[in-house]
Order: structure tokens, then sequence, then C-alpha cells
């Protein structure tokens, strides 16, 4: 009886809902016009077949929404212009003024490729079917079996203790970072810290030296985060600023990328690290390292950080186990100088909240239990095979078109398109056929005397070698037929 009763309310509620919101519709579409006389209640009522109780309901929602004026007469419809008495205008009108209330920093921000489909050698993505699955979730289960109602709080803003410590040991080690648990925070990936940094270490409108050609995700963060972004050329030495620009435009923050250019690939020289410290000391900047792949070099070991080159260096060093782990996982940290941990302790602690005890535990015990390192020589191994499967299969099929230009380390190499062709134009016929090429001129910024790059960046390590011969079979004909056809 009950449910009866219920589901006759809900029909009738959904009856009016419906009529209310099919007149609301026609009012802003201007089916309805203004000063037109709705029909009476009764009336309504009996041509629709419904309670009148119902058709009240809706013309009062309406008149209380300013859609209609209740008279003696019967009901009027308002204008729906502002100031016309309705108080929501015309949908059209509605996304064009959302759009104008965005900053206008916002609107200016790089866009990243489309989502179609494309994905083969797309960069960045690690091979997501060799992870260890079995041995991670062991780590998680751990993790959880360990919790704690205590650990259900709000948790300490700069990351569980546990992580702090295991990611403090394994970058003294393998990556030559000093530091101490305390200085290292935790966030949510690299572009979580970047954005950290763009509020922590600069003041708004203040300059920062970007890498061009750069990474998308940095420009993105560090724009969105008001500063004024400056870009500085790289050659196959890394980011190569010219004497005079430390006077001309003195940078408040450096953002590079100096174990693995992206998307270049070159590596910032040691004498030009050196150099970068002298300067950024000397005009009070901060250098943000954005050390994201060094973990998955192959042949011989990386330059250890500039973070780790002499004590107190000025930088902000950026790790991620985007590519070692995978990118869902979002772990990613920040370790700063030791004299200003105190205050970015404190800046985060009301700027930010830490979650997911568990997979923080979870990432501290699989890196503590030796996991997390046998699982990157793993990696490497992978990599590399794969890296030199598409090498190879450039050799093969697209000589005299492609030449790989950087192919060193992570999981992508960069090769210049030496076909009379754009590589945009290259990217979007390649879209057809599952490719997914990031053009190199995506990564520059503009300005005459800016360098152009025309090639690709292109991610190998979801692509065993007999995947990237027929990808590269097909890039050539892609490539030829566009060529033929006139580009
Ligand atoms: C230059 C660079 N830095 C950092 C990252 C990782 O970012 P996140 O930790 O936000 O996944 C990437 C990923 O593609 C990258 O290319």
């Amino acid at each position: 009886m009950m449910a009866a009763y219920a589901r006759r309310a809900a029909r009738r509620l959904t009856q009016q809902d419906l009529l209310y919101e099919s007149l609301r519709r026609a009012i802003l579409d201007g089916d309805i016009v203004e000063g037109a006389r709705l029909a009476s209640s009764r009336a309504l009522a009996e041509q629709l077949g419904m309670a009148r109780n119902s058709v009240l309901y809706a013309y009062e929602r309406l008149v209380e929404e300013g859609f209609v004026t209740a008279t003696r007469h019967g009901s009027r419809v308002n204008a729906v212009t502002p100031g016309g008495g309705a108080v929501l205008p015309p949908p059209a009108a509605r996304s064009a003024g959302a759009a104008r209330m965005l900053a206008r920093r916002v609107l200016e921000l790089p866009r990243r490729g489309t989502r179609d489909g494309a994905t083969a050698l797309r960069p960045g993505v690690p091979a997501l079917d060799a992870f260890p699955f079995v041995q991670w979730r062991t780590s998680l289960e751990r993790a959880m079996r360990r919790l704690r109602a205590d650990d259900l709080g709000y948790g300490d803003s700069a990351g569980h203790p546990a992580l702090r410590e295991a990611i403090a040991q394994y970058v003294r080690v393998s990556r030559g970072v000093r530091c101490q648990p305390q200085q290292v925070f935790i966030t949510n990936g690299t572009q979580a810290s970047l954005d950290l940094c763009a509020r922590l270490f600069a003041d708004h409108g203040e300059r920062v030296w970007i890498e061009n050609p750069g990474y998308l995700g940095a420009r993105s963060a560090l724009l969105a985060g008001g500063l004024q972004l400056v870009p500085v050329s790289v050659d196959a030495a890394g980011m190569a600023p010219r004497a005079a620009d430390w006077h001309e435009a003195p940078p408040r923050l450096i953002y590079l990328t100096p174990s693995h250019q992206y998307p270049l690939g070159s590596v910032l020289s040691l004498e030009r690290r050196l150099a970068l410290i002298e300067h950024a000391r000397a005009c009070g900047a901060w250098i943000i390292e954005d050390d994201y792949d060094s973990e998955l070099r192959h042949g011989g070991p990386p330059l250890p950080s500039i973070q780790g080159l002499a004590d107190d260096t000025p930088v902000v060093y950026l790790g991620t186990f985007s590519k070692t782990m995978f990118p869902a996982l979002r772990i990613g940290f920040l370790v700063v100088p030791p004299d200003v941990t105190e205050q970015v302790a404190a800046a985060i602690g009301t700027l930010e909240r830490q979650g997911r005890v568990a997979e923080q535990t979870a990432l501290a015990e699989f890196i503590e239990s030796g996991r997390y390192a046998r699982h990157l020589r793993r990696m490497r191994k992978l990599y590399e095979e794969r890296r030199d499967g598409l090498v190879a299969a450039i050799g093969r099929h697209l000589a005299g078109m492609l030449t790989v230009s950087a192919d060193a380390g992570g999981m992508h190499l960069s090769a210049r398109l030496d076909a009379p062709l754009r590589d945009v134009d290259v990217s979007t016929a390649a879209r057809v056929h599952g490719l997914h090429l990031s053009p190199l001129s995506a990564y520059c910024l503009g300005g005459p005397d800016m360098p152009r790059y025309n090639g690709f960046l292109l991610g190998y390590a979801e692509a065993p070698p007999p995947v990237a011969d027929a990808l590269m079979a097909t890039l050539a004909r892609v490539i030829r037929e566009l060529a033929e056809g006139g580009g």
C-alpha cells in the first residue's frame, strides 16, 4: 500500500517536473514569447490528462523564478532578456558567458593532443602490460592490513613519513640528491608539484625561464600560476641561455629537464649545470629540476642531479612515479633545500591535503623491499630492447625520411623529419592509421628568432620490435603518400 502510494507520488512528481521543465525551455528558446498568456491551469490539466495541482505546481515554480507573472487575468510570460524578469539567460548566452569568466591566462594554455584512440607510439606511457601487478597487489594488501583508525584522519600534508623516508633514501643513492626525509614532500605527480612550485617559489607576474621546445605540462602549470614565461632555446647540450639573458631578463624560476630534455632528448652538460647554479645563486633564482625519467636511462648511468652537485644548491628537485610505476598512481614528490623546509612545510600545511595513505605506505614498502629496484631493472632492459627495435625499424623503412636525433634514455626518442613535409600534417595523416605521433613543432613557443623543429617524439614503451616494425612501415607509406600528393 505504502509502495503504491510512493509510486504514485513519484509519478506525480515526475509529471509536474516535466511540465515545468518543458514550459521553462519553451520560454527560454522563444517558442512562447514575452506577453503570451499561459492556458488556465484547469484547461491545461484537462488537456494533458493530469492533476490540476501538478499544473499549479509547475506554474508556481515559473513565477518564483521570474519566467511568468501571475495576474487576476491569468499567467503571462515575462521577457527573458537581462532585467526583463527572468533569472536565467538562454543556454547559448550562458556558455559564452561562462567562457568569458575564466582567467585569460587559462584560456591561453597550450592544448594537449586529442584523445581519439590513436595510441601507438604515444610518449609518456610506460609498458603497462609488463607492470608487476601481483607484487604491487601484495604491497597494497600489506599496507591495507596495517591501516589503523588513526590513519583514516587528516594525514600529514607533507605526505606519509614512511614514503618520505623511502624516497629520500632512494634518491640519495640513485640520483645523488642530497636530502633528508623532511625535505621531501609528496604530491599527486609532477603536474601537481609544478603547480605548487609556481605558488610557493614565485610571485604573480614574475619571470620563469622555460626550455624551448619544452614540456607542455610545465608551460601550463606555470602560466596558470600567473607567471611570465620566457622561452630559452635548447641545443645538443641542453638549455642554452645567452650571457645577456641573465641581466636583461633575470628569472625568478628556471624550469628544465636536464637529464633528458623534453622533447629533444639532450643532456645538460656538466659545465652548464655548474654555470646555472652559479648564475641562479647570483640572481636569487630557483632552479626547478624535473627529473622525470632518468632512472630509465640506457647506455650508462645518468649524470647526477643538479641538486646534488653542491651543498645547498638553489634547486627544487621534482620526481614522479608515473614512468617507473604507472601514471594513474598519481604520486610524485619535490625535494626542497634545507633552509626553506620549515616554511614549505607550513605553507603546504595550509594549502594541501594528503590522502591515499594505503597507496603511499604500499609504495614505501615496494621501494624498501627491493621490488621497485627489481622492477626498474626489468623495465630498463625491456625499454632498451624496444628502443633498439624502433631505431632498427626506422633504419629499415624510413631512411632519408626520418633521422633519430636522440635516443639515450627513457621511453621515447626524438626524430627529425627529413622529408619536405610539416610534422603536424604527417601526424594528422598518421592518426587515421592509429599512430600517435607527437609533432616536435607543437612543443615550440613562437617568436621569429626562435628555432623551429620539424619531427616527432616517438614513445616505444608499448611497442615490441615486431609492432614497431609494422608501425614504421605504415609511417613510411603515409609519408610517401603525402609527399607524392604535394604535401
Ligand atoms: C617532462 C615531464 N615531466 C613530468 C612528467 C610526469 O608528469 P606526472 O608526474 O604529472 O604524471 C612527464 C610525463 O609525461 C614529462 O614528460
